[in-house]
């Protein structure tokens, strides 16, 4: 099958998941190209890089790689759209709550190879197929082979997230296969071509998926956040007392949860995609992502000394560009960043929310 009518099948008709039916992606118009080289710098090069080579915040893979671009298109506008849910890779599709139509992704998608000239690979009609191997000893393989980068569980580390239930829903076992096989060029990732049998890239491919659990994108009941400048944690509160913060700028979850519990005032910005404040955030905290406008942000916010407090996922890298600019573009001094990011703040034991239910979107 011609790889633009997996896209096309798969992503646009939404096959797997509910979108409106359009019957095939047509070719990217130059101004289509534009536009999606536009959209990958405001929202993309911050973890994949201005020249998508991966790695520059936590560990965001090379989105120029050609084992990864020769694979189905599909699946890589898949993961655009419904993120990895668990990492830093949030769903950027507006149906999830984030800031990109259908089209924007397909766009960006084709814009990605067409880029890096790499041309899909043609599929045949036995693309969705399951490799036939045997995942008892692909778990064997895996500890030998694998677990230095991608974690004892498959939780990620140097390499993806192996384990990720939405990674694991949304790509094919030749994808997965064709990653091991050829690597992932100018990447840590090797190809293990030559160093696996056949058969044992098929087992550990199997053993991969043996650890699926059938996530599915649900259509997600979307939020309306709160106002930006209008969401003050405890309004007639005391201001916080976060002590020094460590370089200038940094806050511990420990330091956040107890001037919280103290109902000090303060602005708590979530400066992830906005998809992500759907899914679960720290009660009481407003989205303002890190691709926002910076004057309606900027102008937005209280200027009345109130501190601001910055968190994302990643876990600093989101949050830092935004209190950079707030700092040196709206002048706010009482600003800081959480140090151990969402993630830390829930391994650490402290509570999120999911999206406002007293306010349901318009
Ligand atoms: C906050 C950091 C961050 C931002 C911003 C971000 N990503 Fe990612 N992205 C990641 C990480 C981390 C992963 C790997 C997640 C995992 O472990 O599964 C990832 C994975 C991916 C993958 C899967 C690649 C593969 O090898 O399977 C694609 C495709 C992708 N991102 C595209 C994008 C695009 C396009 C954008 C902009 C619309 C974007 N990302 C924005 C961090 C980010
Ligand atoms: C030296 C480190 C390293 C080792 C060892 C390694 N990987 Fe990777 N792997 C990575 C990195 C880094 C990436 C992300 C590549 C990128 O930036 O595009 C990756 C990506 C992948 C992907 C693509 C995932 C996705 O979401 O697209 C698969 C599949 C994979 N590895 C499987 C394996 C398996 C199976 C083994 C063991 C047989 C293995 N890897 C060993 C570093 C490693």
């Amino acid at each position: 099958m011609n790889p633009r009518m997996i896209l096309g099948a798969v992503f646009l008709t939404g096959a797997l998941f509910a979108g409106p039916a359009i019957a095939q992606a047509p070719a990217l118009t130059d101004e289509a190209a534009k536009q999606a080289a536009r959209n990958y710098q405001q929202y993309c090069a911050l973890c994949h890089g201005k020249d998508r080579e991966g790695h520059v915040n936590d560990h965001a893979p090379s989105l120029r790689s050609q084992s990864l671009l020769e694979s189905d298109p599909g699946t890589i506008g898949e993961a655009i759209g419904y993120g990895r849910p668990g990492t830093p890779m949030g769903g950027y599709l507006n149906d999830v709550g984030g800031p990109l139509k259908r089209r924007d992704i397909v766009d960006l998608t084709l814009w990605l190879a067409e880029t890096a000239k790499v041309k899909p690979l043609e599929e045949d009609e036995h693309y969705f197929d399951r490799v036939a191997g045997n995942a008892a000893d692909g778990a064997k393989v895996y500890q030998q082979q694998c677990v230095t980068c991608h974690g004892a569980n498959g939780e990620g580390g140097t390499g993806t997230a192996l384990s990720n239930p939405a990674m694991l829903a949304l790509t094919s076992d030749r994808f997965l296969r064709h990653a091991i096989v050829n690597g992932r060029q100018g990447t840590p990732m090797p190809a293990f071509a030559g160093t696996l049998s056949p058969a044992d890239i098929d087992n550990v491919t199997a053993f991969l998926r043996s650890r699926s659990t059938g996530w599915k994108a649900d259509a997600r009941e979307l939020r309306k956040p709160p106002p930006l400048g209008k969401y003050v944690i405890n309004p007639k509160g005391k201001p916080p007392d976060f002590g020094e913060l460590k370089e200038g700028r940094y806050l511990s979850a420990a330091v956040l949860d107890r001037e919280l519990k103290a109902k000090r005032r303060m602005i708590l910005l979530d400066t992830r995609v906005t998809s992500m404040w759907q899914m679960a955030h720290i009660e009481g905290s407003v989205p303002a992502p890190y691709y926002a406008n910076r004057a309606e942000v900027v102008s937005s916010l209280p200027r009345d000394g109130t501190w601001i407090v910055a968190y994302c996922e990643c876990p600093r890298a989101a949050a830092d560009s935004v209190v950079k600019w707030l700092r040196e573009e709206g002048k706010f001094a009482n600003t800081a960043v959480l140090y151990e990011g969402i993630q830390g703040w829930v391994s650490l034991g402290y509570p999120v929310t999911a999206g406002d239910a007293s306010k349901p979107a318009p």
